[in-house]
């Protein structure tokens, strides 16, 4: 997949620009055909990429919640760009919960380990996660089943950094089917490059490795 393929999406200064983990859940979202005539949430949506996704597909309705105005608005203009509807929001995890259940969610939530404080709304809001680069992670799997309905999926992109096999068990405990369904090596981008003396100094990171993987982990609804 290439960024071609993606024309539609311009990203606006101190919006999260696609990524190889955005591209990444989006082949999956194309490969998995789960998004046909169903109402479809993307929470943590940055530029809208999946979102859109999703209504190319031929969702019959898609929300997206971002926690910066900057994000939404980007989302909004590159939805029209595409020539689709997406009724894209400001709101959190929380506000994403009173507009669910839907049928799909989407996401690729910040989930880098960081040990600085999560603020306001600038561009480390969208890659900045904790210590453990699980605070959003972990709000996601405790939400799920009430944002998503009985019978549908999640889709979550995150890295091997973030503990991919405790997004599974905590949402098996929460009543779902969790799996891994994808993964791929990448080369470090500019945020973990940044990051990785630190982490490791933190013991997360071998020294001198500068490649992750990446994790999609799909969710169904018993
Ligand atoms: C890694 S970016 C992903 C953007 C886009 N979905 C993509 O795949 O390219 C994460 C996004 O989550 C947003 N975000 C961070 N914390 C959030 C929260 N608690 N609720 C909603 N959005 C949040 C950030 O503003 C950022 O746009």
């Amino acid at each position: 997949m290439t960024q071609t393929r993606f024309a539609h999406i311009e990203v606006d200064e101190g919006v999260y620009a696609p990524q190889d983990d955005s591209w990444l859940l989006c082949e999956v979202l194309d490969q998995c055909d789960l998004v046909s005539d169903k109402r479809v949430l993307d929470i943590c949506t940055g530029s809208g990429i999946l979102a859109i996704e999703a209504a190319l597909k031929g969702a019959r309705e898609v929300l997206a919640f971002d926690i910066s105005p900057a994000a939404v608005a980007c989302t909004t203009r590159n939805a029209e760009r595409a020539g689709v509807r997406v009724d894209a929001r400001v709101g959190t995890l929380a506000d994403a919960r009173v507009a669910g259940p839907f049928d799909v969610v989407v996401s690729n939530p910040p989930y880098v380990p960081s040990d600085t404080p999560l603020r306001g709304t600038g561009p480390n809001r969208a890659w900045d996660a904790g210590a453990n680069g699980r605070v959003v992670l972990d709000e996601l799997c405790d939400l799920a089943p009430d944002l998503v309905a009985p019978g549908g999926s999640m889709l979550i992109v995150h890295s091997e950094f973030s503990d991919p096999p405790q997004t599974i068990s905590r949402l098996e405990r929460a009543g779902f089917d969790a799996r891994q369904v994808a993964t791929r090596v990448v080369e470090f981008g500019p945020v973990m490059n940044s990051y990785a003396e630190r982490l490791e100094a933190a013991g997360l990171l071998e020294p001198g490795r500068r490649v992750e993987e990446l994790v999609v982990v799909r969710v169904d609804r018993r």
